[in-house]
């Protein structure tokens, strides 16, 4: 197995549990979700899948710039990001192997808010389309924390048998994974990897 840091890190977690049942009153709050637009690289099968999932409401992704939500403002600023966004799927479906839009985000924390770390859907991550074993895969049930994510690389979410929802907080676009990673390795925002 590849170094699962090129893929992904933990990160220490500064959202209180108090924060994190504000962050699902707000998603259930808002009701305009964001086509996400995979890679062009991906295959056509999954690209029409993940299209598909997002048309039907199976997926959801949101993004937001709008100062009604002070609280997600203010943790995008406790990590040094630029942007947020929530990303909900409902149980029993997966997200299919792509890589996200390279002109839009390269990296992302991931705060999984349902269900538990020990019950969330592990995301693997692949090295080109058809590769059968993952190169590495982030089982939150083992990692506890919050994760930065390399969404360049292939991924994929397998299925879970509860619907689930992660906050997540994007960075400029110009930053790829590894200057973030550095960047808050300096800030002392990385745990030990696994
Ligand atoms: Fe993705």
């Amino acid at each position: 197995m590849a170094r699962s840091i090129n893929y992904f890190h933990p990160v220490v977690d500064l959202i209180t549990s108090d924060e994190r049942l504000k962050l699902i009153e707000i998603f259930n709050d808002i009701d305009e979700f964001r086509y996400l637009k995979p890679e062009g690289s991906v295959s056509r099968r999954a690209s029409n899948k993940i299209s598909a999932d997002l048309k039907h409401g199976d997926a959801k992704f949101t993004e937001t710039y709008s100062d009604k939500y002070p609280l997600c403002n203010e943790l995008v600023e406790r990590y040094n990001g630029s942007i947020w966004t929530f990303l909900h799927v409902k149980a029993g479906k997966s997200i299919w192997r792509h890589a996200d839009y390279k002109q839009t985000r390269k990296c992302c924390i991931t705060f999984p808010l349902y269900p538990d770390y020990s019950e969330y859907a592990n995301t693997n991550f692949y090295d080109d389309l058809t590769q059968e074993e993952p190169s590495a895969y982030l089982n939150y049930g083992v990692v506890r924390s919050p994760a930065l994510i390399n969404v360049n690389k292939f991924h994929a979410v397998e299925k879970s048998t509860k619907d689930r929802l992660a906050f997540q907080i994007q960075f400029f676009h110009t930053s790829d994974y590894k200057t973030v990673r550095r960047q808050m390795q300096m800030n002392k925002l990385l745990t030990a990897s696994v």
